[in-house]
């Protein structure tokens, strides 16, 4: 095992502000669709629209700096190990199987996160930012004022904008249990609040490219029995 900084400053700076404003924009937008109340509604609009600026200022920021240093390679989908990944979630885990891919400095995230983290970033986030707009800008007809959205109504922007947010709390579920699933309980958790993370010193630099080996297998058979 070697200590590797892998996650940069920004990064987990990004990381956290994300999370606490979409969590934020959640518990603000839930109390606006009328699940509960704790703001009042007015105020929760209120904070809802300064946050959702914040998001964008964000999303702005965070774009400059996945282009600039190259890192939005880190998101690009890939099948090989997909199942493999997803049979460890499923079935590995509960066996103490070894994880099919391991994290590097080049390739941090496996191949479900991948796939999963690219459609956020390319669908989920898009269509919250662009349906929140819509949902921000938009005035009766009758209203003609300089910024606003004359279309027929808001019916379907609420929809996919309120679907968009269950979506995001299913995500973030998941996430929170995925967090637990490292090289140990809390080494994820660690890893993005430090930036160093315990990785395999024959992997730190290159992505393992296949799937676990036979010999992998009865190394942690071995464990098993040993343990
Ligand atoms: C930049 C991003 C976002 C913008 C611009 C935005 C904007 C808005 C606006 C203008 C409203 C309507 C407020 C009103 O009724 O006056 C709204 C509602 C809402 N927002 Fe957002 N929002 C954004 C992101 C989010 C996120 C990330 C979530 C969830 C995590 C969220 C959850 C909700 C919910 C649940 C509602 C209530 C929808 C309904 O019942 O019709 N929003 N948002």
């Amino acid at each position: 095992m070697r200590k590797e900084y892998i996650y940069h400053r920004f990064e987990r700076f990004w990381h956290w502000m994300q999370a606490a404003v979409i969590i934020f924009l959640g518990v603000t937008g839930f109390e606006i669709h009328g699940s509960f109340t704790f703001f009042g509604y007015e105020q929760a609009v209120e904070y809802h629209d300064i946050a959702a600026w914040s998001f964008i200022m964000l999303i702005v920021l965070a774009i400059f700096w996945h282009i600039t240093k190259g890192e939005w390679r880190q998101y690009l989908p890939t099948w090989k190990n997909l199942k493999a990944q997803a049979n460890y979630y499923i079935f590995g885990i509960f066996r103490n199987a070894p994880h099919p891919t391991k994290k590097t400095v080049l390739t941090k995230l496996n191949p479900l996160q991948k796939l999963v983290y690219a459609g956020l970033k390319v669908l989920l986030i898009p269509t919250m930012v662009l349906t929140g707009l819509v949902y921000m800008f938009y005035r009766y007809p009758q209203q003609n004022e300089v910024l606003s959205l004359n279309i027929s109504g808001l019916q379907t922007v609420a929809l996919l904008h309120t679907l968009g947010a269950f979506l995001l709390v299913s995500f973030f579920v998941a996430h929170l249990y995925l967090i637990t699933t490292g090289h140990t309980v809390t080494s994820n958790l660690r890893a993005m609040i430090t930036g160093y993370e315990d990785l395999h010193d024959e992997t730190t630099n290159v992505a393992r490219e296949s799937a676990p080996t036979a010999s992998d297998k009865i190394a942690a058979e071995t464990k098993e029995v040993t343990q």
